[in-house]
């Protein structure tokens, strides 16, 4: 097999970058527009969230980094190379539990993408093994995803997505289905993973809270068509600071931003562009 040719990526670009993208769904009854001119960068070790109202085109954005939909309009590059495909390098985690096939054990359900990638067999369950420890399932590798708690399931895939080693974890509302409670311990146990991995995710919710606690920057989405209203920074927060005065005014401002109520003569018209970032203050 023919060497590919290196791929030389700038050190100081961004890891994925998103310029102008329209993304459109054609259908028997007509075009539907889910993003309108929509622009970002990742940059490696961001927990960059999608944040915005259902509809807005979040889920449709990330199948398109995912390579499953082609822009209409503009490109999505990673490690500046356009993106024209699924692949190894984007795995994406969904927010439905029946994303493990439920006749794999747990273990089995780990190492399946690894070995359909080529992977020898004893090593693909060393590093699903070990996956499985790092979101403290070790015990339940031999057990089957229908007797997990949603939460466990959730941590099964999460294991499973980075023992890809990919470039860039894609997650659409991972917890959503999950209760309050649960939720949390995850929101944590994600931060916990980031903190000692340092892995690079592009993160999906339409939770204020749940984007504050769980990224460091927000792009703020328009209902639909989704189109960009503001860039944050977010870094500051964790579920520490969740019942903070700093983090509710925080959750305040975002919320005129999204929705524009108008309360406080700030209409979404008048919100920074995108890539001018803005710290959230009252
Ligand atoms: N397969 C499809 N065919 C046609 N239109 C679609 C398809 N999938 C999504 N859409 C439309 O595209 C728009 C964006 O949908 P998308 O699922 O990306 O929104 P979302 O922000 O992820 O919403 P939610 O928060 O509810 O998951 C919506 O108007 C939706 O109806
Ligand atoms: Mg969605």
């Amino acid at each position: 097999m023919k060497t590919p040719p290196l791929q030389v990526v700038p050190p100081t670009g961004p890891l994925l970058r998103a310029e102008h993208v329209t993304l459109e769904y054609t259908g028997s009854r007509g075009v539907v527009r889910a993003t309108d001119d929509v622009s970002f960068d990742v940059h490696r070790g961001d927990r960059f969230v999608l944040l915005g109202p259902s509809g807005c085109g979040k889920s449709t954005l990330l199948k398109a980094v995912g390579g499953f939909i082609t822009p209409r309009a503009g490109s999505l590059r990673l490690g500046g190379k356009p993106i024209t495909g699924p692949g190894p390098d984007r795995i994406v985690v969904f927010q439905e539990f029946d994303q493990l096939p439920p006749w794999k054990t747990v273990e089995n359900n780990v190492m399946f993408p690894l070995l359909a990638g080529g992977m020898k067999k004893a090593e693909a369950r060393e590093r699903a093994r070990h996956w499985l420890g790092k979101v403290g399932l070790a015990r339940f590798a031999e057990a089957y995803p229908h007797t997990l708690s949603g939460g466990m399931k959730a941590r099964v895939a999460i294991a499973r997505a980075l023992a890809m080693q990919p470039d860039i974890l894609l997650m659409d509302e991972p917890f959503a289905a999950l209760d309050a409670l649960t939720r949390r311990t995850m929101q944590e146990q994600l931060q916990t993973l980031w903190e000692e991995i340092g892995f690079t995710m592009l993160f999906v919710t339409h939770s204020i809270e749940e984007a504050l606690v769980v990224g460091n920057r927000i792009l703020l989405l328009s209902p639909h068509p989704g189109r960009v209203r503001a860039e944050l920074n977010s870094h500051q927060f964790d579920l520490g600071s969740a019942g903070s005065a700093e983090f509710q005014a925080a959750n305040e401002r975002i919320h005129r931003l999204l929705f524009g109520d108008g309360r406080v003569g700030e209409t979404p018209a008048r919100v920074a562009p995108a890539h001018q970032a803005l710290a959230v203050h009252s």
